[in-house]
């Protein structure tokens, strides 16, 4: 992600988590943007403005009437410069001035007088995020097209446990960058996506499964939600974040992906089977543990389901793609799975070769669709080919003809 040319407002206002707000401007910084702090009267009692002043390397803002600046004016300037403006931590005080249109400070004025997008973070205690007062301020705020990113769940400074942590530096930067970004042509989709392996259990700690490591299915995730869809990710076990914003249903087993996938089936307009679904699982899973001074162990595999199958059985009208992982006669053995299965688009990949496919930060594809086209692309990082099956998808279902989707 970069921000270079990108202007951004932080603000910052009274609460504990206002010294989170110093590592968020750091990120900018190193990501390129230009960052003017506004720092509110109270968050000035969490953190000094010397420490904004030196990270952002420019003046900090506050006194709507500073007679040293003239800041009445340069609020108009700055408002109308940005990119964006962003609040965090946001206190419930914030929401509530932001919903209601007042400006008796710096950054509610600034707030009133930009055009360009808002992202709100709200940090507070649990019991006061849960206020209706506060569930109704955040309502009117997103019925404006103010981004409002809901709090963490977990420690408080309160020492209680609960909703209104402030989300992760991460998750505010990729808000942010989905703020900023300008395609948005996946509104209104909802899309499907499995990823990583799944694991067949023998015995309670032993397990069948495979190298995926979800980083495809992950990007395909990511990717579809910064063009404004709506994602569910249904995945095996991986060592990934589930991108900020994605529906994750984590599963185990080929079964239990199955199942999830299923019941979210009806509402999907687009699934992706990126999973690398174990086709094989021990027939028996003995509910202890083997022991393993035996001579010889002959184990009885089972037949998973084929999710994808069952998938094409029951769909409507949604546009089915699948993955195929192959080591040799990639594309014979793709175009045979893509008509076997009854499916809309393949994404072939030869996983024998290092550097792309499993594991891999990269990955080189072919698009085979049913109606037999075949684009190679070219080696690129798995959030570009994730970008490219999404173009493709959306480039075929222009094209087909209303009566071929079924
Ligand atoms: N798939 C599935 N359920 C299975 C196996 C595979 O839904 N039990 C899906 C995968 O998610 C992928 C596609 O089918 O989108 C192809 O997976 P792959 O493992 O390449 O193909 P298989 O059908 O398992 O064929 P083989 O392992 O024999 O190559």
């Amino acid at each position: 992600m970069t921000l270079k040319g990108k202007e951004i407002i932080l603000g910052v206002t009274g609460s504990i988590a206002a010294y989170k707000a110093v590592y968020l401007l750091r990120e900018l910084v190193r990501l390129g943007a230009g960052v003017s702090v506004v720092l509110t009267e109270h968050a000035q009692k969490f953190v000094g403005p010397l420490t904004f002043r030196t990270l952002s390397g420019r003046p900090v803002l506050s006194d709507l009437f500073d007679p040293q600046t003239d800041a009445a004016v340069e609020h108009v300037e700055l408002a109308a410069r940005c990119h964006a403006l962003v609040v965090a931590p946001a206190t419930a005080n914030l929401l509530a001035k932001a919903a209601h249109g007042i400006a008796d400070d710096f950054l509610t004025t600034l707030l009133l007088a930009t055009q360009a997008p808002v992202l709100v973070v709200p940090a507070m205690d649990g019991a006061m995020w849960d206020h209706p007062a506060v569930a109704a301020n955040v309502a009117t705020l997103r019925s404006r097209g103010v981004g409002v990113l809901e709090p963490d769940l977990g420690e408080l400074a309160s020492g209680l446990a609960g909703k209104g942590r402030l989300p992760e530096i991460d998750a505010i930067l990729e808000a942010l960058h989905r703020l900023l970004s300008p395609v948005r042509d996946l509104s209104g989709e909802r899309v499907l996506v499995t990823a990583g392996p799944t694991r067949e259990p023998l015995d309670p700690v032993r397990y069948f499964s495979n190298r995926s490591s979800g980083k495809m299915g992950n990007a395909l995730a990511l990717a579809a939600l910064r063009r404004g869809a709506e994602v569910v990710l249904v995945s095996g076990p991986t060592s990934l974040t589930p991108p900020p914003g994605a529906v994750f249903v984590p599963v185990g087993t080929a079964e239990e992906m199955r199942e999830a996938v299923l019941q979210h089936l009806p509402s999907a307009t687009i699934v992706i089977k990126a999973a690398a679904v174990a086709d094989y699982r021990p027939k028996e899973s003995n509910a202890v543990k083997l022991k393993s001074k035996q001579e010889g162990l002959t184990l009885t595999l089972a037949p998973t389901p084929d999710i994808l199958k069952e998938v094409e059985a029951r769909k409507g009208e949604q546009f089915v793609v699948g993955f195929a992982a192959e080591t040799h006669d990639v594309k014979r053995n793709a175009r045979e799975k893509l008509e076997s299965k009854r499916i809309d688009l393949m994404v072939a990949n030869d996983v024998s070769q290092s550097g792309i496919g499993f594991e891999a930060d990269d990955n080189q594809v072919t698009l085979l669709d049913r109606w037999g086209g075949v684009i190679d692309l070219p080696r690129m990082p798995k959030l570009q080919v994730a970008n490219a099956v999404l173009d493709r998808i959306l480039a075929l279902r222009a094209q087909m003809p209303a009566n071929v989707r079924r």
